[in-house]
């Protein structure tokens, strides 16, 4: 299959099956901003569940929940108000924009399709900086003295509160803080569906420990997040590593590793590991005047901690988890279409089919759906073929179809379809609930 295609492909199976949709469809769409529906929202919860499992059920890291918005001195003293931009490049002809360090990837609007620039009559202004951060104002009065900014990561939030999870929840360095929520980033070129987009999920952990040690967690936090994406089912061959040249690296890093995964468009960044050092906490301390250090009993000294920071984006890693279980098979001469989700992520845990509309299996089925929806989210559909009720799942993503049938009331058993192999299994229906939580663990 042609990548591109594939991208296309799965663009319109998740607004069929109802995973992603455009926001404001209705009024045109607006760009680069997307909404999850029913099966998309129960994709990211999972991830984010399993992001959350196994960064805070530790004991040496702290869950939070910070605002979006900050004071904007925050936003000083991490650098993003100066720094926190892309060079712009406008062309006069067709009016389109593109990012100036990146024109080589970009293509022009025109056909035939070349990069921007070398059309006759290209005409590109030259390169200015464009911040990122989207502004607005805090209170009734529009002026610069109430502008705030929506964060473009989550991480500042968990700086200014350092201390405040230090004393309340009496940890030591080296510890953690951990965090999901928005970010807002007014790209300059978003696109490839939901891989670049202007509002987003962040999941971030920032790990605070003595200087000097900051090398060796970094190597313990990029082991242990590499792995976690083998956990969630994603193939060790589309995973790989990206060190940061130094020109690579931003502002506050002294080290830095993207994972990478290679999607239909190519290998890009999932997640970044940096070395922050004590930039952060520096710059806040300087600029909010007060101060940040850690009293270290054992050591009997006092510093600010080196910060090792592991940020993902749950967005873009639903994208991942959706661009890997896409797949097509040729069945009977038939082609079915399959998401083949880690039963831990899929949406859909289970569905439950009565055969026909008669001799009492739908309420057989009925009984059996609401005992299952206690355990984990499932789906109940009587409507058509058996065949077609196989492949609707199997687009969703869901591993198991339970299908009750006319030998059901006479042996008390059902048959559970595995999605990916296809093969059927005869279980006892008392039994199903558990053979099922076992399977999907
Ligand atoms: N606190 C560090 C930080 O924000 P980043 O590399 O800019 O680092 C981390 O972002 C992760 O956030 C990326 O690896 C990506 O998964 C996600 N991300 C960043 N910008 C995004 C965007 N515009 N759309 C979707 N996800 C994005």
């Amino acid at each position: 299959m042609a990548s591109i295609n594939v991208m296309e492909k799965l663009v319109s199976l998740a607004k069929r099956r109802g995973f992603i949709f455009q926001s404001s469809e209705i009024y045109g769409g607006l760009g680069s901003v997307w909404d999850y529906g029913p099966l998309g929202v129960e994709l990211k919860r999972n991830l984010k569940e399993q992001w959350w499992r196994a960064m805070v059920r530790r004991e040496d890291v702290e869950g939070l929940d910070a605002a979006i918005l900050m004071d904007p001195r925050v936003w000083e003293a991490s650098q993003h108000v100066q720094n926190f931009s892309d060079p712009l490049v406008d062309c006069r002809a067709c009016k389109a924009r593109f990012r100036a360090d990146q024109l080589s990837e970009a293509s022009c609007p025109r056909k035939p399709s070349k990069s921007p620039g070398e059309h006759q009559d290209c005409d590109l202004t030259e390169p200015r900086q464009f911040n990122l951060m989207f502004k607005t104002f805090l209170g009734p009065v529009e002026d610069s003295a109430a502008v705030v900014y929506l964060r473009p990561e989550t991480a500042q939030g968990i700086y200014v509160n350092y201390l405040n999870v230090l004393q309340s929840s009496r940890q030591r360095v080296p510890f953690g803080i951990a965090q999901i929520g928005k970010a807002f980033r007014n790209e300059i070129t978003p696109g490839n569906f939901t891989f670049r987009t202007r509002e987003f999920e962040q999941m971030e952990m920032q790990f605070f420990v003595t200087p000097g040690s900051d090398g060796e967690w970094f190597e313990v936090w990029r082991e242990l997040r590499m792995s976690w994406y083998h956990q969630i089912g994603l193939p060790a061959e589309r995973l790989r590593w990206h060190q940061h040249t130094p020109d690579e690296l931003a502002h506050y890093a002294s080290a830095a590793f993207d994972i990478e995964y290679e999607f239909p468009f190519g290998w890009h960044e999932i997640e970044g590991i940096h070395n922050r050092g004590d930039f952060d906490l520096r710059q806040h301390q300087e600029l909010s005047g007060k101060k940040l250090e850690y009293f270290d009993q054992a050591a009997n000294a006092r510093y600010l901690p080196f910060i090792i920071e592991t940020s993902a984006g749950a967005d873009r890693i639903a994208l991942t988890l959706l661009a890997d279980a896409y797949r097509e098979e040729v069945v009977e001469g038939e082609t079915r279409v399959v998401l083949g989700f880690h039963p831990r992520i899929a949406p859909l845990k289970a569905a439950v089919l009565p055969l026909v509309k008669k001799d009492g299996m739908p309420e057989t089925a009925r009984t059996l759906y609401e005992d299952l929806q206690k355990r984990f989210p499932c789906f109940y559909d009587e409507s058509g073929a058996i065949g077609r009720r196989y492949r609707r799942m199997d687009e969703a993503g869901t591993p198991f179809c339970v299908t009750i049938d006319g030998q059901t009331a006479e042996d008390q058993q059902v048959t559970v379809r595995d999605r990916d192999s296809m093969s059927q299994e005869r279980v006892a229906l008392a039994e199903v609930g558990a053979y099922l939580q076992d399977r999907i663990s």
